[in-house]
């Protein structure tokens, strides 16, 4: 289903800025970007934003305008008022079922997906890497063949994000990244929630946080880059040498931040990017599958552990996040069990919004709550 349902003039745009990423010079480089950025305009979807998400697949918030984003959000956070608060029943996944295959270990994406479509009515098969043929006695086509006739949804958790594209490529039900080495969208919506949920009474929008990325140039910055930037939150990353963005998601964060007049700036000083944050986010610098690298990364990383001092270069009313799992090498205990750090929320908001995900995806849910400003 991935490639019907990729916008083809999006997806030629994006062939286009990594050849040229590849083949050309800086300033032709940003040239290619920005003409591309304002041939972009044309590729913005449908005014009705729920129309839009039934039978798509969600592997990266790079395909989704920033229309789709807030309105994802909004379905999230519909759920977690009525649900949470209003103490609701909303079923509207009854009669479905899902497959969620974890090639890699998982305690938040696994627990959210599982009880969340379970809470809407639905069945959720967690399969691990020990329960499935995929990978070792089975292709990627053959399971997204026989899967798509068993089940109306897969979440697939898995190392090269070419794995989850090869899935959507030849599943016919939506297909959802629970994780890749590249992307982990799931994630950024709840980060996204969390901010809005901690600045409502501050901000009228996200529109102009900064946020300050320290550490790796991994899976979870890529995505906030995807989602932050099309909202107007402007992004500054610090990562170590050698530990920087892979170069074609920052071309395509170079050319959200020009189509939506956002800042962008990466540098290897983690004071530059946390000078006046309001968001300050980190995560491991040793992603699962890279811990022969340890050595080497905790050396690399030295200087990148969030700490009070550095978060005295802050905004007044910074807030820190991480996705977790958290180690101390990169945020000391003080930022981390301080009141400051919206941790625990923005685990649990993983729920609301892998919810408003698969529900978007299978079936049109119109919130019923007012629709928030994001
Ligand atoms: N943040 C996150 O995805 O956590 P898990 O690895 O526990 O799913
Ligand atoms: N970057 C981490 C995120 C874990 C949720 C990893 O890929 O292991």
């Amino acid at each position: 289903m991935y490639c019907q349902k990729f916008d083809n003039i999006f997806l030629c745009n994006m062939a286009f800025v990594w050849k040229q990423f590849t083949r050309t010079s800086p300033s032709l480089l940003r040239q290619s970007l920005l003409s591309t950025a304002s041939r972009c305009h044309s590729t913005e979807r449908p005014v009705n934003p729920g129309d839009g998400f039934v039978g798509k697949d969600f592997l990266t918030l790079r395909d989704f305008s920033a229309t789709d984003i807030r309105h994802l959000l909004w379905v999230a956070q519909d759920l977690k008022t009525r649900i949470k608060i209003q103490k609701e029943r909303i079923t509207p996944l009854s009669g479905k079922s899902a497959a969620l295959i974890f090639q890699k270990r998982s305690t938040r994406t696994r627990t959210s997906s599982e009880t969340g479509f379970a809470l809407l009515g639905g069945h959720p098969a967690f399969l691990s890497a020990s329960d499935v043929h995929l990978g070792v006695s089975e292709t990627i086509h053959d399971t997204a063949k026989v899967l798509s006739g068993l089940v109306d949804l897969i979440l697939l958790r898995c190392d090269k994000h070419e794995e989850v594209e090869e899935l959507a490529k030849h599943a016919s039900v939506p297909v959802v990244n629970g994780l890749s080495e590249t992307f982990h969208p799931l994630q950024t919506l709840a980060d996204i929630l969390t901010m809005k949920e901690h600045f409502a009474s501050r901000y009228a929008s996200l529109d102009g946080l900064n946020v300050a990325w320290v550490g790796d140039g991994n899976n979870i910055i890529h995505s906030l880059l995807m989602g932050c930037l099309p909202l107007g939150i402007n992004m500054r990353v610090a990562t170590p040498k050698g530990y920087e963005l892979f170069p074609n998601v920052a071309a395509y964060a170079d050319l959200l931040a020009n189509k939506h007049s956002t800042e962008f700036l990466v540098t290897n000083d983690p004071l530059e990017a946390v000078r006046g944050a309001n968001v300050i986010v980190t995560d491991t610098w040793i992603s699962m599958g890279q811990e022969e690298e340890k050595a080497a990364r905790l050396k690399a990383f030295e200087g990148y552990q969030v700490t009070s001092k550095m978060c005295e270069e802050a905004a007044s009313d910074w807030v820190f996040l991480h996705c977790l799992p958290r180690k101390q090498e990169e945020v000391a205990d003080e930022v981390f069990f301080s009141p400051r750090s919206l941790v625990y929320q923005e685990a649990e908001n993983r729920k609301w919004t892998v919810m408003a995900v698969m529900l978007s995806l299978l079936g049109q849910h119109t919130p019923t709550t007012e629709q928030p400003r994001f």
